[in-house]
């Protein structure tokens, strides 16, 4: 494990910085992860619940699982860690904040340049006429909820087994790709492609300090790992 100094040299010097976040970052607020102690993929199988093929066969099973997880989400509040992350945003030159997470802290806690890789839980999306909008009810009136054409909506959040939207992934790659510094704060760096930024930031001449409470697969391939709590770690890092 490193210190921090190292790290808080490159997070002063570098103007180009990128931040890769997962789960482990809400944390601190209250939401669960999926993979650790309490995790939700150890008491829910995904099959069930994220991927398309279960939507098909239960929508109101899956949709009564969001309303849980949204209910949790609504009722938290941003962390040291998200605070963190938007202090960062401010003082450098250009920044972009990749994330796994659909809760919607990062611009709750005022981050801007957001890119959510998984979507938004915050979000629905049409199954036949394909209209995404922006629906905050907690609870919902009705499960499942239907679009105005009458059609299912479903979570505007990326499934197993699906794609990420090709325009936001292409964002994120550039950014990475002109990042001087990619920080990976809390995630387990195990679901592709979001872990694939870590080697791109490496290939494209970028320093990477990874913050996590475990060690993970990616820890030794990066310049920095730092272990603790996100909210502690990043807001020392900022000091
Ligand atoms: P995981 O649950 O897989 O990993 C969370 C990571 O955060 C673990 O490595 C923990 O050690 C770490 N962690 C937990 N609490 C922490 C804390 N307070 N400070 C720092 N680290 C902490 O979550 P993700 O990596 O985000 O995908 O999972 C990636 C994707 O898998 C999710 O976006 C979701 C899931 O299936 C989709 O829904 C598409």
């Amino acid at each position: 494990m490193d210190t921090l100094e190292a790290p808080r040299t490159i997070l002063r010097t570098s103007s180009r910085i990128c931040v890769l976040t997962g789960a482990g970052v809400s944390a601190e607020s209250g939401i669960p992860t999926f993979r650790g102690p309490g995790g939700l993929w150890r008491n829910f199988r995904p099959e069930a619940l994220a991927t398309p093929a279960a939507f098909a066969r239960d929508p109101i099973l899956v949709w009564e699982w969001y309303q849980w997880r949204r209910e949790i989400i609504a009722a938290a509040q941003p962390n040291a860690g998200h605070f963190a992350l938007k202090e960062l945003e401010a003082r450098a030159a250009a920044f972009t904040l990749i994330t796994q997470n659909v809760d919607g802290l990062h611009q709750r806690a005022g981050s801007r340049n957001v890119l959510e890789i998984h979507g938004s839980i915050w979000t629905v999306r049409c199954t036949v006429c394909g209209k995404q909008q922006a629906n905050h009810d907690v609870p919902l009136p009705a499960l499942p909820p239907r679009c105005a054409c009458g059609g299912l909506l479903r979570p505007g959040v990326v499934w197993f087994g699906e794609g990420l939207d090709t325009q936001v992934w292409h964002n994120a790659e550039k950014a990475v790709r002109a990042a001087e510094l990619l920080l990976v704060a809390g995630t387990s760096a195990v679901v592709y492609p979001a872990a694939s930024l870590v080697p791109l930031a490496k290939s494209s001449g970028a320093q990477v300090v990874e913050i996590n409470l475990d060690e993970t697969p990616i820890s030794d391939a990066v310049d920095f790992s730092l272990r603790g709590a996100s909210g502690q770690i990043l807001t020392e890092l900022l000091q």
